[in-house]
């Protein structure tokens, strides 16, 4: 049997009912494709503030180090938004990402048959699209200094937006890499007309495209980029950008595909220990009701299969499963349209399973 170690850290708000469902998608498919997993459940965010006065606790982050792989549900909520930035929910995942070195954070967008009629797009824009933002995590605006002072003139908050060479180079070498097993395209993206940051992304992204002659680059102005990720989605192969471009993209490129609740996320970094989570949050307006997609956790699962136990088959047949069950009706109320009988979360878990069940490898 192939054994590892996964972290499981549910969170806030709708955190621990979706990563229920993951889990169950995780234990199935590791039944069923030989594996053995130890599974070691711990506290982050506003819940780990609550219990222990600290987003990210100690014995998470040596939980963390531990694992092979690490699945979050989603930090925050309004219990916590007045807390100084070192008591925020938020502060966790910043020091995740940090301290375990997963700079490159993969979040790949498909519109699912059948799932065109969800979008508020209309089904020719959306039908095909099939793009990977491929978003630096671990620099950029959220890690350069910050402060606030007081001045004679009132408050002054300062954010710094620093890049290193060697931080874009290896964002870039991924996005390439990744580009190379897929349509060949990629598109980066900056704001290299005004901020001297994306002057060096540009420069580097033309000087790592020499290296993959076989594959396309394009340079596209961030705020163009979100006016042709709604105009023309499926043009889009992999998509290389800027920690906060990257945050406020992928948020966009949900609506190709009906839900936010659809669009997982890998954080990875040079060896195979990866964070898999859903691109939402916690969902605050939905909590407790057993309503929220789990559909973004599960093909997160599917995105540990590939990424850190590096098994390609099993990280499809999950994703598989996602599409027939899509296919077949089932549908949460964040993507169901009128007509459609909207399932609860465990339902809609529960189906996925049901469907790996009849999807058996053959021995
Ligand atoms: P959000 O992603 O939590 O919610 C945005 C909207 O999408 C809401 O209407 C919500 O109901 C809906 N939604 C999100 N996930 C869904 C799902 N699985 N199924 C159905 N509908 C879903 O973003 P927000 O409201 O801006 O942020 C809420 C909190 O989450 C904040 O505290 C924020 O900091 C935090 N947050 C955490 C993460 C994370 O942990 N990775 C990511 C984003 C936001
Ligand atoms: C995300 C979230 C986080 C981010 C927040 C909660 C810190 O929005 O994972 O996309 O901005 O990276
Ligand atoms: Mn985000």
């Amino acid at each position: 049997d192939k054994q590892y170690k996964v972290t499981v850290l549910p969170g806030d708000g709708i955190g621990p009912e979706i990563v229920e469902e993951g889990v169950k998608v995780l234990k199935q498919a590791g039944k069923q494709f030989g594996y053995r997993f130890q599974l070691d459940f711990g506290l982050v965010g506003g819940g780990a503030i609550d219990r222990v006065q600290t987003p990210l606790p100690q014995e998470t982050l040596r939980q963390c180090r531990d694992a092979d792989a690490v699945l979050l549900g989603a930090v925050g909520g309004p219990d916590w938004d007045q807390n100084p930035p070192e008591l925020r929910p938020e502060k966790a995942l910043l020091d995740l990402r940090k301290k375990l070195g997963l700079f490159a954070n993969l979040r790949p967008v498909q519109c699912f048959p059948g799932l065109e009629e969800s979008s508020t797009l209309k089904k020719d824009v959306v039908n095909g699209v099939d793009l990977l933002v491929v978003r630096e995590l671990t620099g950029g605006i959220y890690f350069g200094e910050k402060y606030t002072e007081k001045t004679g003139k009132g408050e002054k908050a300062t954010d710094t937006l620093v890049y290193q060479e060697h931080e874009v180079e290896r964002i870039m070498r991924r996005g390439f890499e990744l580009a190379r097993k897929r349509r060949k395209k990629v598109t980066s993206v900056d704001k290299a007309n005004v901020l001297e940051s994306s002057r060096l992304w540009r420069k580097v992204a033309q000087r790592v495209a020499r290296d993959y002659p076989d594959v396309e680059l394009e340079h596209m102005l961030v705020d163009n980029c979100a006016m042709q990720m709604i105009r023309r989605p499926a043009e889009f192969d992999v998509i290389v950008t800027e920690n906060m471009f990257g945050d406020i993209l992928s948020d966009e490129s949900a609506v190709l595909t009906g839900s936010i609740g659809m669009l997982p996320s890998a954080s990875i970094g040079e060896g195979t220990k990866g964070l898999y989570e859903p691109v939402h949050g916690s969902a605050p307006d939905i909590a407790g009701q057993g309503v929220s997609n789990p559909v973004a956790t599960i093909l997160s699962v599917a995105m540990m299969f590939r990424h850190s136990f590096q098994d390609e088959e099993a990280a499809r047949t999950i994703e598989h499963a996602v599409i027939n069950v899509l296919a077949q009706g089932a549908r949460t109320m964040d993507v169901a349209v009128p007509g459609d009988l909207a399932l609860s979360t465990d339902q809609m878990g529960d189906r996925v399973v049901e469907e790996l069940k009849k999807r058996q490898p053959d021995p």
